[in-house]
């Protein structure tokens, strides 16, 4: 008989027979597994609109990314209220999560490649003008970390609340805002230099680069600034694998067709592949 500590290759049914004697079979006073997770609720907003056999995978796949997305939210809204609050070590460790969580999301393109351009033509008359481009969760994502734009609360105008949720996120400072408010802190860099106003993109500056610079010169002296900088790096770059899995998978799928969210499609995503979001970590790297 095998001991709970070395198990079998093959171990004896009864066996389990004998670890599962008391599992709950009765929830009166308890969650149970699936109504916990709503499971119920979960699984059944998997609702394809035709028989084309690969609609479930493409709902799945963008089900899945958004639960990843609302996670990452999670993660760097709280990271950000602890960067504020001066506490890097909580911050760094909710940061590493969001880095993780990205590195995740990457994996979902190499399932949705299994689909052809025929396969998807099967089901993309159904779903009309619906398009990631409409996804509130990507875009507080990308106003969080600092890619803003006014003009992008356009696709949400009939969505009042998640209107009103954007627009204030842009009314307040981005993660990038909040670390160079830290360097202003450590006196690296001079309060003047920090903007009035964050619904713009970060436009690249000298006092910036050369506050990350004394940073990188003297990383034990600013540990918790270089650790924060490294962190950062890990995200944008996370980020930019996003974007380009996607827009080559898309050119896979559709080519040079326009988007069905009215943009130009794969040359629209492409310009995407330009932004920076952390501009002064990528310079000073020159500048070592
Ligand atoms: C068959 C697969 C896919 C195709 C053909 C596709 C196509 C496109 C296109 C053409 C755009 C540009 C906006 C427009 O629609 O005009 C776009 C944007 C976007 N898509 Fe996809 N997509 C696919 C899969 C996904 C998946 C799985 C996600 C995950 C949530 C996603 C999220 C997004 C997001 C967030 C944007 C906005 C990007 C930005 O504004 O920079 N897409 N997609």
């Amino acid at each position: 008989m095998s001991s709970p500590d070395t198990p079998d290759a093959h171990p004896d049914p009864g066996d389990f027979e004998r670890h599962t004697a008391q599992v709950h079979t009765r929830f009166e006073d308890s969650f149970s597994y699936s109504g916990y997770l709503r499971l119920e609720q979960l699984l059944g907003a998997q609702a394809p609109l035709t028989a084309a056999h690969d609609e479930r995978l493409f709902i799945a796949i963008h089900h899945v990314q958004e639960v990843w997305m609302s996670l990452i939210i999670h993660e760097l809204e709280a990271a950000m209220r602890e960067l504020v609050s001066g506490r890097f070590e909580p911050a760094m460790k909710k940061l590493t999560r969001v880095a993780r969580s990205q590195e995740q999301m990457g994996g979902a393109w190499d399932v949705l490649k299994t689909m052809t351009p025929a396969d998807y033509l099967g089901f993309r008359h159904a779903f009309g003008k619906a398009s990631g481009f409409q996804s509130w969760q990507y875009r507080t994502i990308e106003f969080l970390l600092g890619n803003r734009q006014r003009y992008m609360l356009r696709p949400f105008a009939e969505q009042p609340a998640h209107h009103a949720r954007l627009a204030a996120i842009l009314d307040a400072p981005s993660l990038y805002d909040i670390a160079l408010a830290a360097l202003a802190e450590r006196g690296l860099l001079a309060p003047s230099a920090l903007r009035l106003r964050y619904d713009a993109p970060p436009e690249a500056s000298e006092a910036v680069l050369a506050a990350w610079l004394a940073v990188y010169r003297e990383t034990r002296a600013h540990w918790d600034l270089y650790y924060l900088a490294k962190k950062l790096v890990d995200v944008e770059d996370n980020f930019r694998r996003w974007r380009f899995n996607h827009v080559t998978t898309v050119e896979r799928l559709i080519g040079q067709k326009t988007g069905s969210g009215g943009t130009s499609g794969v040359g629209y995503l492409r310009r995407a592949l330009d932004i920076v979001l952390f501009p002064e970590l990528w310079q000073v790297r020159t500048h070592l």
